[in-house]
């Protein structure tokens, strides 16, 4: 290196002032890197004058190797200074960048409609448009509202078909809606057309196909001259609004002892349209609900004259419906509050 005469000294300073400025213009990390070679690297301008420090005399060399050392330094300082600032920079203008701030936010889950009610409300309705209103009565019962007025004696079979949660004196919680009905008989006249969705309870086990306490959805028409047709027509009603059009309705035979003749009512599976799937258990056809004309014995036991009316009751488990629907495998997701499984439903 031509020494013009200068000290080393001299150079090392000019170098030190070279390189901070090569450094402090370094507009990117690449460029940073560039001057780092430049000035510090093995054979960079700094390695290069110290190697001729072995030419110095001898009192000179630890005043210029000194230099030599702060230079070094200096450019190190600098160097480190001007990357984090390039860093900086990069961080700060990331967001114009990277998030783009016309997308719409993530959406919060507010909460939805539950299964089993989306399917009560949907039932509601579409009974409300054949004169239809909703009734309610209580969860917890008497035994005379719950078996004896619907013709079940407590020592009949069909008291123990419901196993009972019984509380204290004659109380118990209700093992299905059907109370209900004779609440509303007691306390109106006909023409009657009323549905009583509600919580009903039995001592069954938690697994995938019960729940000690489930929903039911009664329903009880009383008139003068009300018939099996008129029974069949309001429930094909329903079924076709409900399941879609097309679909047929099955009476099967049953027994219920408020209602006489009784039936179950069968639908045709929606899921296969008939042709059979595991979730109709090959048959093509599923159970909805159990109905049947209304007993006389009832009327008689809630006070009506059981000449002049006659009627249809039946009841639904809107669970049980929503789970075909859904096709939501276990009854139990229904009612886990499970809220992966519940923001489906919105
Ligand atoms: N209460 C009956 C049950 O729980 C269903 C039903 C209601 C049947 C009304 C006939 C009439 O199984």
């Amino acid at each position: 290196m031509a020494t013009d005469g200068r000290s080393l000294r001299e150079r090392l300073e000019e170098i030190r002032q070279r390189g901070i400025s090569a450094i402090r213009s370094a507009a990117d990390r690449d460029a940073v890197e560039q001057a780092r070679v430049e000035y510090l690297g093995r054979s960079g301008q700094i390695s290069q004058a110290l190697s001729e420090l072995r030419d110095l005399p001898v009192e000179e060399k630890p005043a210029t190797g000194q230099t030599g050392n702060q230079v070094k330094q200096a450019l190190e300082t600098t160097l480190e200074l001007r990357l984090s600032e390039i860093e900086a920079a990069a961080a700060a203008s990331a967001p114009s960048s990277s998030i783009d701030l016309t997308l719409p936010g993530r959406r919060q889950w507010r909460g939805g409609v539950h299964p089993v009610t989306r399917v009560i409300d949907e039932v509601c309705e579409i009974f409300r448009e054949i004169g239809f209103t909703v009734a309610s009565g209580p969860e917890i019962e008497s035994d005379w509202h719950n078996f004896t007025a619907l013709n079940i004696p407590l020592d009949h079979p069909a008291a123990d078909m419901h196993d009972t949660f019984y509380l204290a004196d004659d109380r118990l919680l209700r093992t299905h809606t059907s109370p209900v009905q004779a609440r509303v008989m007691l306390t109106h006249e006909p023409p009657i057309r009323v549905l009583a969705p509600g919580l009903c309870f039995r001592r069954d086990p938690w697994d995938p196909s019960h729940a000690p306490a489930f929903e039911q959805i009664e329903g009880l028409a009383v008139d003068e001259g009300i018939d099996f047709i008129e029974f069949r027509s309001a429930i094909d009603f329903f079924v076709q609004q409900f399941f879609g059009t097309g679909t047929r309705t099955r009476f099967r035979p049953s027994y219920f002892p408020f209602t006489e003749p009784s039936a179950e009512v069968d639908v045709t599976c929606f899921l296969c349209d008939g042709s059979g799937c595991p979730t109709c258990k090959g048959t093509g056809w599923v159970e909805i609900m159990g109905s049947g004309m209304v007993n006389p014995a009832v009327f008689e036991a809630v006070g009506y004259d059981a000449e002049k009316y006659t009627g249809y009751a039946f009841g639904m488990g809107p669970g049980r419906i929503a789970m075909l629907k859904y096709r939501v495998p276990d009854i139990r997701l229904l009612y886990e509050s499970d809220v992966s499984f519940l923001e489906q439903f919105d």
